[in-house]
């Protein structure tokens, strides 16, 4: 959510309604046109009371349902207290809830990404389920699920989503759905879709240094990439049960995702069959007849075009009541599926705590600061130093035997305040950049969880040295004036450790791929003068350029821990002290230099048109996929990670085992050419992993799969399975890889359907997508 620019976005309005768009390729029979309808899915039962309540309701007590305000949450839709129906309370996000205190901040999600471990993000969304449904939030505005995937690095807003390749980001974002929603929390994945990059501004900055001229862009994606690329995450969430999913700021093809016939009606309604609701991102509605005849059911927040507006529409005829039950229905089914009708707790905060009232906008609440955090912090603090990457080692990790260590940067240090940029952390950041001082623990927007603390990694570090008799000296201001009593410092030091970091916030996409604050700089500085080997940790929210410092002689590790919330120094000192023994892997690719990646994959012009285009024109082949496809050699590729022991794999195999899919909470209408279900298994994969080293340790093994070379428009490889486990010294066990008829299919677009090409599959396992050295071909006869 926000506001400076998102307010000058309301006044833009579509010209063409999205129902007659051009571009549709499918068009729908004329009495399609105002549906879909849902029918619920497998949530029957609560589709019918949804059903029968919504035939007792007035046409302004349906709007009611269909229109949110904000306050005493950070949106309430309304209800019918003649019925008995309250409207929900609605709240950020992703890492934890926002605007309310006693509560946990995680672990991003691209940082949990890091871990490969489906485990631990289920129980992550598990325990962050619990928290929201504590503070009696209805539906939790998270995950991201693939808005942004993270086309390009430098979208400011890739750290809230798990990661660019499709199977890592799908599967998390299923069990993410899953474990949330456990709790009878209703989830809304975001944001669909497409939204791959912040607006292009063009205007003057405004008094508070926001930015203005701002207009979305459109995102114009042939069909397979959208169905292969940014599609899969969200088909995983509408399986795993999400109540609602958010449209989002750009536009698609020309069309505002909010009132895209083409995204919402023809893809996410009828395709993927999703039964729930859509809602609006803040300020991401333009219109009401062409929303609600494009598919969107909920306006947040505020009644711009929604409400009256609405209700005049549905007495004109302009939006058939129909349309405006079904959105009621698409509404009360997930409520009522989630059993929160009978059983969930009154809303127990208030965003801005400003009223003493018991009653905002007819939402009646408690304010009791209630701790929902239970032991919530260790698990947090596992999920961090699982999700720590160990980027390089010369064996000073993990440290034994010291005597002094030096600390430098300000990222070591507690943030000045805990919301150092007001309760939002929204920093500006523009050219008069206002830093953020302190370490980097999440970035800031609608992204940003509240902490109640901050494990400073200085606090970490300190209490750890004591216990083991370790002098520790400090200079945690990086500017260079303070060069001269870094450089005392670190000439003493037995091992320096440098923190830089780089801090990313909503609305604004990356200029550069370089650390905030001249981190370089400062790096340099210390190892130049460091006594003995240094150590860096980088806290960001994406890829940087390392090339400047990497090689320097006395570099000797290098940590990267993303954005690991409020338990961050605890969970540093457990890698660095070998406590935990670090067995992440990047969820992305480190290049070398900006010109690894495709020049142009932002767009920062206006363009000749009315508004700016992106045209997807890399297509399939992102990240490591477009690494591969041009033959460039990373500095630490996708799937990258050591650890303090070593690994072999041996026994690679294959074999055709078929499986019922059992995980599914709703189908969805995916067309598929072959046999059952397009989610059941049909082949399995297996290698042994045996830990060869000297300590134990968990290793994740990585699946990479090649399509038949009739593909021409595959990338050379995909990720197509993971698994992470612990192992003793000496032990050896077995990974299997499940693998889905999905996971070997390509998007057909003429017959616009899923089919497993003829041919041979090329199947590679290995530690990292370009340490894959046991391969195994797979020969595919006919239709499965
Ligand atoms: C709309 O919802 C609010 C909040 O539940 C409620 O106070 C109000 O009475 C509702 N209006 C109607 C017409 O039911
Ligand atoms: C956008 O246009 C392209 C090119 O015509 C088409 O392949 C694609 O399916 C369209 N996307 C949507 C969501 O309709
Ligand atoms: C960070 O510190 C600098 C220098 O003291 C100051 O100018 C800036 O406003 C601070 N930024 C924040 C976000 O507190
Ligand atoms: C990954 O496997 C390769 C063999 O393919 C091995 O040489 C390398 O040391 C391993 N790397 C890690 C990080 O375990
Ligand atoms: C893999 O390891 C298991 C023991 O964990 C062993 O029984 C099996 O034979 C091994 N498979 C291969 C192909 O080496």
């Amino acid at each position: 959510m926000w506001s400076i620019f998102r307010n000058s976005l309301l006044l833009l309005s579509p010209l063409i309604p999205s129902y007659l768009s051009p571009s549709t390729p499918q068009q729908f029979k004329p009495e399609r046109q105002h549906g879909p309808y849902t029918d619920g899915g497998s949530w029957s039962e609560a589709y019918g009371r949804a059903k029968d309540i919504t035939k007792k309701m007035t046409l302004e007590e349906k709007v009611n349902l269909t229109t949110a305000v904000i306050g005493p949450c950070q949106a309430n839709s309304g209800g019918v207290p003649r019925l008995g129906i309250s409207g929900l309370c609605f709240n950020d996000g992703p890492s934890g809830p926002r605007y309310t205190d006693f509560v946990t901040q995680w672990p991003s999600e691209f940082t949990a990404a890091a871990s490969f471990d489906r485990d631990l993000i289920e129980e992550r969304a598990r325990r962050i389920g619990r928290e929201f449904r504590g503070k009696g939030i209805n539906v939790e505005l998270g995950p991201v699920t693939g808005g942004p995937l993270g086309r390009s690095p430098y979208a400011g807003r890739n750290w809230e989503a798990f990661s660019p390749d499709p199977y890592l980001s799908s599967t998390m974002s299923f069990l993410t759905v899953k474990g949330m929603q456990e709790s009878g929390l209703i989830t809304c994945a975001k944001h669909y879709i497409l939204y791959e990059q912040e607006p292009v501004c063009d205007g003057p900055l405004d008094d508070e240094g926001g930015r203005t001229g701002c207009k979305d862009v459109s995102s114009d994606v042939y069909d397979k990439t959208m169905k292969e690329l940014y599609l899969p995450s969200f088909a995983e969430t509408v399986r795993a049960g999400t109540g609602a999913i958010m449209c989002s700021y750009n536009k698609i093809n020309g069309t505002a995702a909010c009132e895209s016939n083409d995204a919402l009606n023809r893809i996410l309604k009828i395709e993927l069959g999703f039964s729930g609701f859509v809602l609006s991102d803040f300020g991401a509605t333009h219109s009401t007849v062409s929303s609600a005849l494009g598919g969107m059911d909920m306006e947040l927040p505020g009644e711009h075009y929604y409400g009256k507006r609405l209700e005049r529409a549905v007495k004109k005829g302009s939006v058939p009541e129909s349309r405006l039950d079904d959105m009621v229905h698409r509404i009360l089914t997930p409520w009522y599926a989630s059993n929160q009708d009978t059983d969930y707790p009154q809303i127990n905060y208030q965003k801005y705590d400003l009223s003493d009232s018991k009653t905002v906008n007819g939402h009646r609440f408690k304010n009791e600061h209630i701790n929902v955090k239970a032991d919530n912090a260790i698990y947090a603090r596992k999920v961090a130093a699982e999700s720590t990457v160990l980027l390089k080692n010369s064996g000073i990790l993990p440290l034994k035997d010291i005597r002094r260590i030096g600390v430098f940067g300000t990222d070591a240090d507690y943030p000045s305040t805990l919301s150092g940029c007001g309760p939002d952390l929204f920093c500006m950041v523009n050219s008069k950049r206002r830093y953020w001082n302190g370490t980097v623990t999440i970035g800031g927007g609608s992204g940003a969880a509240y902490a109640d603390y901050i494990a400073a990694p200085i606090e970490a570090i300190n209490m750890k040295a004591r216990q083991h008799g370790i002098r520790v000296d400090h200079v945690l201001h990086d500017d260079s004036a303070h060069f001269g009593s870094m450089g005392w410092v670190a000439y003493q030091s037995e091992v320096c450790i440098v923190f830089v970091s780089l801090f990313l916030v909503e609305g604004w996409d990356r200029e550069h791929l370089r650390l905030d604050k001249n981190g370089e700089d400062l790096i340099k500085h210390v190892e130049s003068n460091c006594a003995g080997e240094v150590v860096v940790v980088i806290h960001a929210g994406g890829q940087v350029i390392v090339e400047d410092w990497i090689d320097l002689p006395k570099i000797g590790a290098v940590l990267f821990a993303g954005y690991p919330g409020q338990e961050t120094g605890n969970a540093l000192v457990d890698i660095m002290w070998g406590d935990v023994n670090p067995s992440a892997k990047l969820p992305f690719t480190m290049g070398k230099s900006h010109k690894d990646w495709p020049t142009d994959n932002i767009v920062r012009h206006m363009g000749k048109g009315s508004y700016p285009v992106s045209k997807f024109a890399e297509g399939l082949a992102i990240d490591y996929k477009w690494f591969d496809e041009h033959n460039t050699t990373p500095r630490y590729e996708f799937g990258f990670g050591l650890s303090y022991t070593s690994f072999e794999y041996s026994g690679f195999e294959i074999e055709e085992e078929w499986g019922k899919v059992k995980d599914t909470i709703q189908k969805t209408n995916e067309r598929f050419e072959g046999r059952n279900d397009l989610y059941d298994t049909i082949y399995i994969a297996k290698v042994n992993v045996t830990n060869t080293g000297k300590v134990p340790g968990a290793e994740i093994a990585q699946l990479y799969m090649t399509f038949p070379k009739s593909e021409v428009e595959q990338p050379p490889k995909h990720l197509k399975g993971y698994g992470k486990k612990y192992l003793e010294v000496g032990q050896t066990t077995t990974i299997k890889f499940p693998l889905r008829k999905k996971d070997l299919s390509v998007w057909d677009v003429k017959k616009q359907l899923w089919t497993i090409p003829q041919g041979i599959f090329i199947f590679r396992v290995g530690n990292s997508s370009r340490s894959i050295p046991l391969k195994f071909e797979l020969e595919v006869k006919s239709l499965h």
